[in-house]
């Protein structure tokens, strides 16, 4: 979990006509600030990643600088002032010739000696992107900068973008080699600023479900990018979807937004406790649609830890409020158990709920209704009985 720049910022370079804005120390330090100020840090949004644009060139020994008017005080401070603040520091390269907006890439001849810059700056991710590069060099250098960075020693969490550079599907994608050498990835497109995107990306994970679900685990995740949540393309329940969407997919959380400016609205959606519980919930089994109508309404189930599971119903309807009258069982849970289930974003809890027992959830168009289920254990009968 953590802040990713790329998103809100792109490749924004304009530091004399935009000084807030462009890539650069600054932006990053001001993040930094807001992730340990504003509550970010303490719910475990503690990457704070570089992304694309930092690139000055190599000095006299082929080694990476960043943009010295930019970035004046290096990469190790900011690494630095990252730590202090209790967060950790992430950067971006391209195994290619050159990164997807033309800065200076990783090309083989390089790995080693980039994995080493980058541990000796302290940094504790890499997201190595894949522009500018044949298939065949991929091969080689993917798994050669996994083993360069554990050979310098330094946990670098690695992000890997090589498997949206093949289709994102086996057999051209060796999902095997994959999570071994690779701690995320990015499977498919990038996220742009509109529902639609969201969709596109939904709707391709949820087609290859049954090869990208069971992939996901503690330490090897699919990536289907940023969050926008704060930013400009999306509705009050378009955020709440994607936020809810995404946890059920096991996404990694990166933020892609003005931590500056964000309204209170936003930060709720993001900072929902109980909905980051969910998201990194310990077993890390990525959820599944488990089912979909001709209303275009669509469950989604993530199964977690102490048999506890959490649903998402999501309405892809664009005219009203729409009631969706259905049961546990006839979502496949098993019979006669009995349930607390509580609502993710009104906190509203309904006690006793029996899987035979019918019940209505009211879906906004375009939004979601989640709730946490629990089973309740060794449940009376006769109690039961009498609160039903
Ligand atoms: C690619 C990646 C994006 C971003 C840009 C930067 O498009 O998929 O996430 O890193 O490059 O140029």
């Amino acid at each position: 979990m953590g802040w990713l720049a790329w998103e809100r910022f792109r490749c924004n370079i304009h530091c004399d006509e935009d000084p807030k804005n462009c890539i650069s120390e600054r932006l990053f330090m001001e993040m930094a600030d807001r992730l340990a100020q504003d509550g970010w840090r303490d719910l475990g949004y503690v990457y704070l990643n570089i992304d694309d644009c930092w690139i000055g060139g190599r000095d006299d020994k082929g080694r990476l600088v960043p943009d010295s008017k930019r970035f004046p005080r290096g990469i190790a401070f900011l690494a630095d002032y990252a730590h202090s603040l209790g967060l950790k520091l992430g950067i971006y390269e391209d195994m290619g010739n050159m990164t997807c907006m033309g800065f200076p890439g990783t090309t083989l001849d390089t790995v080693e000696l980039d994995a080493q810059t980058f541990a000796g700056w302290k940094v504790d991710m890499l997201k190595m992107d894949g522009c500018f590069s044949t298939s065949e060099e991929r091969a080689q250098g993917y798994p050669k900068m996994s083993a360069a960075l554990n050979a310098t020693g330094r946990p670098i969490a690695f992000s890997c973008s090589w498997p949206a550079y093949e289709g994102g599907l086996p057999p051209k994608v060796n999902y095997t080699l994959l999570a071994n050498i690779c701690n995320l990835w990015r499977n498919y497109d990038d996220i742009q600023d509109s529902w639609n995107s969201v969709l596109s990306i939904l709707d391709w994970f949820v087609k290859h479900q049954d090869i990208l679900q069971p992939l996901a685990g503690p330490g090897h995740w699919n990536d289907p990018d940023m969050l926008l949540i704060g930013n400009f393309g999306l509705s009050f329940e378009e955020s709440r979807s994607q936020m809810a969407l995404w946890t059920m997919l096991a996404a990694p959380l990166f933020m892609s937004t003005d931590l500056r400016t964000i309204t209170p609205q936003n930060m709720d959606i993001l900072q929902n406790p109980l909905m980051i519980k969910i998201n990194q919930d310990p077993l890390g089994i990525q959820g599944r649609r488990i089912y979909e109508d001709e209303y275009q309404i669509e469950v989604y189930k993530r199964p977690l830890t102490n048999e506890a599971s959490a649903l998402v119903f999501f309405s892809r309807r664009t005219d009203m409020p729409y009631h969706f009258h259905t049961s546990l069982a006839k979502l496949n849970f098993p019979r006669a158990k009995v349930y607390d289930a509580q609502n993710i974003f009104s906190g509203e809890i309904i006690s006793g709920l029996w899987s035979e027992n019918n019940f209505t959830v009211v879906i906004n168009p375009s939004g979601v209704v989640m709730w946490y289920l629990n089973p309740v254990k060794n449940m009376d009968i006769s109690e039961t009985m009498y609160q039903l």
